[in-house]
């Protein structure tokens, strides 16, 4: 007997209201703009107004496919984050006034680093093996936030993705096969105090090498595809360069010799959001993804490869084989309207936001500055308010 066949069903992005764009950073910060454009691969960064964060982003990602879907068989939401709003409860169960989450269904948090999302989504394949009937939601939804004036700071962004995992799926069903890769290391941390995260960026690119080549071995070992199989390669992109790094590294490794051609027909189509966003952390490489199946080129029945990276560090590579008829379940023009009617920020308005909501003790309360459906109204007693805007 086959087994059932279990993977992404639907997928839908968010980010923030407005962007930054790195020709003003690099103006400002006295940077030759193609280090960012060219060396980086960056060119606009998502900044959150003051009334945005995770949870916002979240819901938003999350609200048009419980329109489309329902939210019949949810048993489980899992809530992949790198910038959790609370130390103790999950971020997920602001949700539940927010999206009328069904109250049969366990909602928990998840965190390592960028890597979140896809321990999320697999933790969401078991699940639904094991009970073919239930629907999993997987949200990943981060803000990238660096110290100002710090080599990470164009490498900021933000944004969220919403997947629901079902049996017999509509977009991608995942292959059982995935190779791992973990080691503790030191190359981005947050310690509890911080707003900002810490990070050696030299040393995280090292490490994210070798540990997709880690993951990448396991992964064969286990009987996954060989390299020359996958359509394209979805890779985590703290930066979309990084993918650039990171796959032609697997190739040499492999004895391929790849030239610019070749790994743009890999990789490319995967970047175009991501360039845009910025630095997702557990979202990017499903907002890879994303780009992936809205570009052009007909992926029906071909298998796409995954490389999720989460510094610390934690390495997966996985496959799945994309689903006939997977153009119909696409949000290809709301992704594009999305990307299209964030605002753009001055220099001096991003560096004053003062990302008060992460960092606020006591009461405040935020004045709107977003336009989305959903949006933070206050904090009180240290309690976030949320609230859903009506248009
Ligand atoms: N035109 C074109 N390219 C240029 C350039 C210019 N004027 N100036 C520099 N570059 C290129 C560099 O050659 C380099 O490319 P390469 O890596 O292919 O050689 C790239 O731009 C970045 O320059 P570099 O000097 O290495 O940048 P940096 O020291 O300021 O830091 C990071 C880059 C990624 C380490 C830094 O942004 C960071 O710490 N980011 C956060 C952590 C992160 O994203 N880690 C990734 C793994 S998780």
């Amino acid at each position: 007997m086959n087994p059932i066949a279990v993977g992404i069903h639907d997928l839908s992005l968010a980010a923030t209201h407005y962007f930054l764009d790195l020709a003003v950073l690099a103006e400002r910060s006295g940077v030759d703009v193609d280090k960012y454009y060219l060396g980086l691969g960056q060119e606009l960064m998502s900044v959150p107004a003051a009334d945005e964060d995770i949870v916002t982003m979240a819901a938003a990602a999350a609200q048009p496919i419980l329109e489309r879907h329902g939210t019949e068989g949810l048993r489980t939401v899992l809530f992949a984050t790198e910038s959790g709003v609370d130390q103790s409860k999950a971020a997920g169960l602001f949700l539940h006034p927010l999206l009328g989450l069904p109250h049969d269904c366990r909602v928990v948090e998840l965190k390592q680093a960028c890597y979140g999302g896809t321990a999320a989504l697999q933790f969401a394949a078991a699940l639904v093996a094991r009970d073919p009937q239930q629907r999993v939601l997987v949200i990943a939804s981060d803000i990238a936030k660096y110290q100002p004036d710090s080599p990470g700071e164009p490498t900021q962004g933000a944004a969220a993705v919403a997947m629901l995992v079902t049996a017999d799926p509509a977009i991608l069903a995942l292959d059982a096969v995935s190779g791992i890769y973990s080691e503790d290391i030191m190359d981005f941390w947050r310690p509890n105090h911080r707003t900002t995260a810490l990070v050696d960026g030299k040393l995280s690119i090292e490490a994210y090498l070798r540990a997709s080549l880690g993951a990448w071995e396991d992964y064969r070992r286990r009987g996954g595809l060989a390299l020359t199989e996958f359509a394209a390669f979805c890779y985590h992109q703290p930066f979309t360069k990084m993918a650039y790094k990171a796959h032609r590294n697997l190739l040499q490794a492999n004895g391929f010799n790849p030239s610019s051609a070749d790994l743009d027909a890999a990789l490319l189509a995967t970047t175009t959001y991501n360039r845009l966003l910025g630095n997702s952390y557990t979202a990017s490489v499903y907002v890879a993804l994303a780009a992936l199946l809205d570009s052009t080129t007909d992926l029906t029945a071909r298998p796409i490869a995954f490389l999720s990276y989460g510094s610390g560090n934690v390495a997966e590579f996985f496959s799945g084989r994309v689903v006939s008829g997977y153009r119909d379940q696409l949000r290809t023009v709301a992704n594009a309207e999305m990307l299209a009617h964030r605002k753009p920020i001055t220099f001096d308005r991003y560096r004053e936001l003062p990302d008060a909501l992460r960092a606020a003790v006591g009461n405040l309360v935020s004045p709107r500055e977003s336009e989305g459906a959903f949006r933070i109204a206050a904090i009180r007693d240290d309690k976030r308010i949320y609230e859903v805007v009506l248009h």
